[in-house]
């Protein structure tokens, strides 16, 4: 059962279109036909969906989520757009290695902060992630604004690239994505 009591984010949501758009961060991160990511947390599939697109017959998208209604929807919507090249879970990012040393991309889609045990979930990721391939940590600034979760909640940069440096990654590029995003990039 899902213990999330976040919002959902639904796959091509017109309202966070307005502010977020995913088309143009999977191409900043370097995203090709052909390529394995695995979103954690991948939710409705607001990334999900377009990088599932992008890949193409040859790539794979896996994800996983908590939320079982999130997981289903996509799921359909990846049916009715005939996208076979999905792959998904419902569970818990804690317990998740969707496929080992496989991913050119391990994403975490503005939710670093929300698992219970970030520490737990980024070991796993480094599990997944291919030689030379890029953890992608897309996630909230640590600062007042009009959206987004409590800021108590969040994870400043230097928090995030802590912990992704104590799961044993190399941070490698951390940019600003807009005015509400940070954007960390790192390899094993
Ligand atoms: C802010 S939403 C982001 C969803 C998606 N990445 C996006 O950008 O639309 C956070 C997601 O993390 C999921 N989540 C929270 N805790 C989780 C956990 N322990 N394991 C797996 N998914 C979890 C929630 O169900 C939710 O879909």
């Amino acid at each position: 059962m899902s213990t999330y009591t976040g919002p959902r984010r639904h796959a091509d949501d017109p309202e966070r279109r307005k502010w977020q758009n995913p088309e143009a961060l999977l191409a900043d991160i370097g995203l090709k036909p052909g390529m394995v990511i695995a979103d954690i947390g991948c939710g409705g599939g607001f990334f999900a969906l377009p990088a599932a697109r992008i890949l193409g017959e040859k790539g794979q998208v896996y994800g996983v989520d908590i939320d079982a209604g999130s997981v289903s929807e996509l799921e359909s919507l990846a049916a009715k757009e005939g996208l076979t090249n999905i792959k998904l879970t419902v569970g818990k990012a804690e317990q998740a290695v969707l496929c080992n040393s496989c991913a050119d991309v391990v994403f975490f889609g503005i939710d670093l902060h929300d698992f219970e045990d970030p520490n737990q979930v980024l070991r796993n990721a480094r599990k997944m992630l291919r030689p030379g391939g890029e953890l992608v940590d897309l996630d909230w600034k640590k600062e007042p604004m009009p959206l987004g979760p409590p800021l108590q909640k969040r994870f400043s940069e230097n928090d995030a690239a802590r912990l992704i440096s104590a799961a044993g990654f190399k941070v490698v590029n951390t940019k600003d994505v807009g005015p509400y995003h940070y954007l960390i990039t790192a390899r094993k």
